[in-house]
Parts: C-alpha cells; structure tokens; sequence
C-alpha cells in the first residue's frame, strides 16, 4: 500500500530577519490626561509609559504590516518572492474576512504564499512564531513571515482612564526560515479561559447590528487582576521555556517580556533573578503596549540601538486576553540597519484615535 511520505529530517528554524514600523503620532501623557482624570506622575509610576504611539487616519493596519514585513524580508537579504508562508497576528483588523494576510502578502509581491491570520491577543505574536518555527521544521515552509500588528487607539475610549493610557499602535515582524542550528527553541504555551473577561473587547460587533446607537466595542479591562496574574503566573512559564530549550539564565543575552506594564516586567525580573549581563526590553516606556506587535517592535529596537546582541539567546514571554500566553528562547538575528523612526513630526493633542477608512 503507497502511504504519505514521512519526511526524512527535521529542518531547524532561526529568525533571519527583524522589521518595525511605529506609526507616526507620538502622544505624551500630558495630551491623554486633556481626557481623562489623571496625571502623567500617576501614569509613569504605575506602568512605566511616557510616551506612547499612535497611528494616523492612512496608517492602517495594511500599511503599518506591510512596512514592517518588507523590513524583515529585506534585511534577512531575501526578496518576497521566497516568502511562501505569511502569518499576521492581530486583533485591530476590523474585517472578518479577507484576511490581513491575504492583503499583505499581495502587497509586498510574494507569489502565492500560504497566508491567514491569527488571533491570541498579546501573546500573538510568539504563537505565530512557534508555528512558523514547525512549518520550517516540518518542510511545510521554507521561509516565514510573521507579523504582529495592532491599531489599538481606534478601539480605546479616550475618556476610560483606566485604558486610554496603556495601549497603542505599531507592526513588527520577523522572517523565520532554515537555519545550521536551531534559532527557535520550543514553545511553552496555554491559556486559562476562567479568566476571559479580564481583557475583552466590550461589546460585539454583533450589538452594532442590533442596536443603531449601541456604543462602538472598545478594550475593557480589569488591570489589577491581570496584574496579579501575570506577575505570578509568568515566571513558571519562562522558567520551561529556557529548560525546554536547553538554557539557564546565565546564558541570555536578552529578556523581552510582552511590554504591558514596566512594574510586570521588573517583578519578573526580579524573579528570574536576571543577571547583570542579560539587556532587558523596556520600550514600554516609549511605545506603550502594542500587543501583538509589542515583541517584535522591542527586538528591533533593542538590536537596532546596539542594547541586544545579535547571535545572543533571547527570551520571549508573552501573555494576553483569554488569558493566553507563550514563550520561547531565540537566538536573535542580525542588527537592523537603522532605528525605527516615525515618519511625520508629532502631533499636538491627543485627539481622538484616526478611524480606519471604511474601505480597507
Ligand atoms: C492598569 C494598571 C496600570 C493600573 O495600575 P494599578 O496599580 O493596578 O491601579 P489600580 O487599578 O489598583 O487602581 C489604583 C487606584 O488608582 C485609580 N486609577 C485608575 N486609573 C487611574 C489613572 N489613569 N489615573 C489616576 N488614578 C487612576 C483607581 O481608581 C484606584 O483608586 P482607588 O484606590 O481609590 O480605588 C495596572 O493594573 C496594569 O497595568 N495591569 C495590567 C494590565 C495589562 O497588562 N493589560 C494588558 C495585558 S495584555
């Protein structure tokens, strides 16, 4: 009987290449607390945003995936005809279908890669990289584009103060492919549906349908409990990500938590018991939480900016609505050529979040 061939090896991944793109409004904490009833003290203190970006009216979740992927193609010193897998991690597309990455992979001229979306909130990200790692290993795939990308301003409610100030916008991506060694350690991944309406999008779409004045869905969120539970529920997860892949601490060069809340961050920190050598993500500072992209958007930079090594290992830890999370140890790719810059000078105030053009 002619059974389904096995395949003969296993093909180890690595990340080749990094892309960002971090839109063009940058809004300080001054501009956001013209809405609300706080303070930029209260908002540093508490989660470490000074700064955060937002995107503009043109910088749709298309445009911002798009930048950042053709970044990551070009900078592994591949052209987008190699791409054959693209995989977008989002909850900011608002159309069901076609998917993001249909949209995406067109754009970028890749010939006729397997492309779909997929949706894990903040821990989007390592989810897609942990399937694009098997796909390369499988021989599904030879090189993969994963991408998180998020348009977060649109779905906030600017006088909320206890969302408004957290969340933002931005695209990152990497070009996962073959690699001598392995580049992508095994993933640690979960989820605990008992807590699925700590972060949640307010209402469905389905209430817009049914109600002619029902308020747009936005983020709603219970912040301390999701606190609470990612300080002491992320720490295990890292510790087997790092003994799945065969690692301690001592051999890091990087941490790069999913960057929610800088006091997460340092209570994790603090608990791995980091050494001094290892270069730890805190772009939260400027970038805010861009979910999805937040990862990638931190990788590049801290490449970019000489504060990551390449070829160092690097832990990834992510966590988000559901609650879901993941992590995994990678051995970062080459530097970026340049810092991300944001195209556009800032704007003034903080106005309400740019609406998606309606036919996009
Ligand atoms: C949102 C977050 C910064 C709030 O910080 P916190 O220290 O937990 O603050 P709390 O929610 O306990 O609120 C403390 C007080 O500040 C008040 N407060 C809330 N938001 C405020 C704001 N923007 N400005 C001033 N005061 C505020 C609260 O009303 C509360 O007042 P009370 O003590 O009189 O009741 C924090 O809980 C957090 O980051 N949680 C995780 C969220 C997250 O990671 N989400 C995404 C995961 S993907």
């Amino acid at each position: 009987m002619t059974g389904i061939a096995r395949p003969s090896h296993h093909t180890p991944a690595a990340i080749l290449g990094v892309g960002s793109h971090l839109p063009s409004r940058l809004v300080s904490n001054a501009m956001l607390c013209e809405r609300i009833d706080s303070s930029d003290e209260w908002i540093r203190s508490r989660s470490g945003i000074r700064t955060r970006y937002w995107a503009t009216e043109e910088e749709t979740v298309e445009e911002m995936a798009v930048s950042a992927a053709a970044q990551a193609v070009a900078n592994a010193g591949l052209t987008a005809e190699e791409v054959d897998c693209v995989i977008v991690s989002t909850v900011s597309h608002l159309r069901q279908f076609p998917s993001l990455a249909v949209s995406v992979a067109h754009r970028l001229g890749t010939r006729a890669p397997g492309a779909f979306d997929i949706t894990a909130g903040c821990a989007g990200f390592c989810y897609g990289l942990s399937l694009a790692a098997d796909l390369v290993g499988a021989g599904s795939a030879r090189h993969v584009l994963v991408i998180g990308v998020e348009r977060l301003s649109e779905q906030l409610d600017p006088d909320d103060r206890t969302t408004a100030f957290l969340f933002s916008d931005g695209a990152g991506a990497f070009l996962v492919g073959p690699s001598d060694e392995p580049g992508i350690g095994p993933v640690v991944w979960g989820s605990d549906g008992s807590h699925k309406d700590t972060i949640r999008q307010s209402t469905s779409w389905a209430a817009l349908r049914d109600a002619r004045d029902a308020p747009w869905p936005v983020i709603a969120m219970e912040g301390r409990e999701v606190f609470k539970w990612a300080a002491y529920e992320m720490g295990p997860v890292a510790e087997r990500a790092l003994e799945r892949a065969g690692a301690g601490v001592q051999d890091l060069s990087a941490f790069v938590p999913h960057q929610a809340n800088l006091r997460i961050t340092e209570e994790l920190v603090k608990g791995l018991a980091l050494p001094e050598h290892v270069a730890v993500a805190r772009t939260i500072a400027d970038y805010g939480n861009s979910s999805a992209a937040s990862i990638p958007t931190a990788v590049h930079r801290m490449l970019a900016d000489g504060d990551a090594k390449p070829g160092g290992l690097a832990l990834l830890l992510a966590f988000g609505t559901g609650l879901v999370y993941a992590g995994q140890v990678v051995r970062l790719p080459p530097a970026p050529p340049e810092p991300p810059r944001p195209a556009v000078p800032a704007s003034r105030t903080a106005e309400p979040a740019a609406r998606t053009p309606t036919d996009s």
